[in-house]
């Protein structure tokens, strides 16, 4: 016979604060992302205002931008001064919210705004078994990503997370046949054929939206020693092989990342190397 112990009321109170907290979040996800989106992060970081200067700075609606200012304020992003009825973005919390560098983590709102637009294909996946493709998530996807890899590759690709792999920065310099899995936007490809030009690259990715914006970005930089190939790495071409293969931010999206691995293992030529970077989780 089984028993039911009664339930531990704080245990559930904690738990129910816990899901308010989460649902709060969502929606203040939102509101960042709409700042992002209107310009108002940038407006605010240009110093103190109230609602109708804010919203005059970024050619917004006061009542609107006025709505917004309370919900940001309520989320703890904003401080409101009720005498001057001025709002105030400490320059702590402006820092991970607006400029050009990749510190600035505003676009990454951008990334669950996205992935909810896409909630109802993934129920259906549940029910009916199967996948959501990954050109559904698109151009959303793609763009997010791009945005936010751009300034952290254009600071620290060639300065920081090269040279960490020892011989690496030698073998490019020299001139090798290099492939990146993966490689979206192609921008860490481009990049690095601008610093290697006696390499030869070749990115693969099975997004050819992806792939005209990584091909019109390495003509603006006249490039010629980069290509970019539409193809499913898990079929990733083995012969004659590469010499040094880079998956940026893409094992982890893999429905088959041992699979896409012992693939890139039998594309390396002899003493071959392997550069991933991926998400700590
Ligand atoms: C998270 S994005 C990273 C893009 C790029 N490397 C970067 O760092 O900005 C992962 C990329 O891998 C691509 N991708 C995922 N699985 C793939 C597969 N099996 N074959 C080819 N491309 C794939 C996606 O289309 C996407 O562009």
């Amino acid at each position: 016979m089984t028993t039911t112990a009664a339930p531990d009321a704080a245990r559930s109170a904690a738990f129910v604060e816990k899901l308010k907290a989460t649902y709060n979040a969502g929606m203040l996800t939102m509101m960042i992302n709409l700042g992002h989106e209107t310009g108002l992060w940038e407006a605010l970081a240009q110093g103190p205002g109230t609602s109708a200067e804010l919203a005059q700075r970024a050619s917004l609606s006061e009542r609107h931008v006025r709505e917004w200012l309370g919900s940001v304020t309520v989320g703890g992003v904003v401080e409101y001064d009720a005498a001057s009825k001025t709002y105030n973005f400490p320059q702590e919390h402006a820092f991970w919210l607006t400029g050009p560098r990749y510190t600035n983590l505003a676009p990454m709102s951008g990334m669950v705004m996205g992935l909810a637009q896409r909630l109802d294909d993934v129920a259906g996946a549940f029910r009916n078994g199967g996948g959501v493709p990954y050109d559904n998530y698109r151009p959303h996807f793609t763009h997010s990503m791009d945005v936010l890899g751009r300034a952290k590759y254009d600071e620290l690709l060639v300065k920081v997370y090269l040279p960490s792999a020892p011989g690496l920065i030698e073998r490019l310099s020299i001139g090798v046949d290099v492939a990146d899995v993966g490689c979206g936007t192609g921008h860490c490809l481009n990049l690095m054929a601008a610093a290697f030009p006696a390499s030869r690259l070749v990115g693969f990715d099975f997004s050819s939206g992806a792939l005209e914006l990584a091909r019109a970005e390495a003509q603006r930089m006249g490039l010629g020693n980069v290509r970019f190939d539409v193809a499913d790495v898990r079929h990733l071409p083995t012969d004659p092989g590469f010499d040094v293969i880079f998956a940026f931010d893409a094992i982890h999206d893999q429905a088959d990342p041992a699979g896409v691995l012992g693939r890139i293992r039998e594309a390396l030529r002899v003493d071959g190397m392997f550069f991933m970077v991926d998400i700590k989780a």
